[in-house]
């Protein structure tokens, strides 16, 4: 008999218990919930697991306090930390949660030496390369979300425009998952026709400004908290590939050693994400322009890292 996958999603706030959700739905692993606040990952997880009948969901969801009840993961997905309030930007994040994330990372990998990471606190890129030199893994098995959720806003905003199916809409955003994020035009299409038959060049350009300002859109209407749902569904994309080996080509943040003119940062570029974490980085052609914003964007992300001292 083969027990399921073991994924431990670490902080049950909102984008945590709402991945929790997805991936106790799916039936596609068991979970467990961690968080300090005490009962919260618990309530949480229980609430989760008495909804797996309705589901047909046979995953086993449990809460805790003791990082130790996440040993032997599969996947530990990292959401822990302080969310952004209104006026704040993720780089406003930065010392408070490298110092949630770096401990919680080294404690991890001590835990789950086989694990792959999926980084989601935020400054996401910053905190995945803290993750990575925290645990110790080589790169393929430490990523960030970012691009995905980036990518499914600018998809939401163009099927708003045209009124076509979101599904038959591509699009890759790339770069660090900051205000300097970088849509690719040449990735953006209907079917694979080009987004410029259905729309005017300005009307794309300002979806293209709106999916740079989502995250502080949805800031700005909540006022409490940050964006969780769209988040929650990108992260459990990646877990699904990874363990269903799926090779979906996500846009992920991974560590470049040379890739798109860069090296030694991670910053967000469409990967093959399977059993292995990051099998395989491909490079897609960006314009003059999208490749000079690629590498500020990297920069932004050095300079973050270069405050953390990593
Ligand atoms: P939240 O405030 O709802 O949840 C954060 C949770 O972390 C809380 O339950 C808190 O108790 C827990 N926590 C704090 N310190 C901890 C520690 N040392 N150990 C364990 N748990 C701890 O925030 P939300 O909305 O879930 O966002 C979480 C993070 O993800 C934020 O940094 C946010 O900016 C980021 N984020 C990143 C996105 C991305 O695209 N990369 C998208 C959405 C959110
Ligand atoms: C977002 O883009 C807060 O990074 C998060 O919604």
């Amino acid at each position: 008999m083969t027990a399921k996958a073991k994924l431990s999603i670490i902080g049950a706030g909102n984008v945590g218990a709402q991945a929790a959700q997805l991936a106790a739905q799916s039936g596609i692993c068991d979970v467990v919930l961690y968080d300090i606040a005490e009962g919260m990952p618990q309530g949480k997880a229980l609430d989760i697991q008495e909804a797996c009948p309705l589901w047909g969901s046979s995953s086993k969801v449990t809460g805790s306090n003791s990082l130790a009840d996440t040993a032997g993961s599969d996947i530990a997905v990292i959401t822990a930390g302080l969310a952004r309030k209104p006026g704040m930007s993720r780089d406003d994040l930065l010392k408070t949660n490298a110092q949630i994330v770096g401990g919680l990372a080294a404690e991890l990998a001590k835990l789950s030496p086989h694990a792959i990471f999926i980084v989601v606190t935020n400054p996401v890129d910053a905190m995945t390369q803290l993750s990575w030199k925290k645990s110790g893994f080589p790169s393929n098995r430490v990523f960030g979300m970012g691009g995905v959720l980036d990518s499914a806003r600018l998809r939401a905003f163009i099927a708003m425009e045209t009124g076509v199916a979101p599904k038959d809409i591509e699009a890759q955003v790339l770069g660090g998952h900051g205000d300097q994020m970088v849509p690719v035009e040449a990735l953006i299409n209907v079917k694979g026709i080009p987004l410029s038959k259905l729309l005017p060049g300005e009307k794309i350009k300002s979806l293209i400004e709106r999916t740079r300002n989502g995250g502080a859109e949805i800031v700005s209407l909540l006022k409490t908290g940050s964006a969780y749902y769209a988040p929650a569904m990108s992260v459990f994309e990646m877990v699904k590939s990874v363990l269903l080996d799926e090779k979906r080509v996500l846009p992920c943040a991974a560590y470049l050693e040379g890739q798109y003119k860069n090296s030694g940062v991670y910053a967000g570029v469409p990967v093959v994400l399977g059993r292995g974490g990051v099998e395989r980085i491909i490079e897609a052609p960006l314009s003059a322009a999208e490749a000079e914003g690629f590498s500020k964007s990297a920069e932004a992300v050095k300079a973050l890292c270069g405050k953390l001292g990593i």
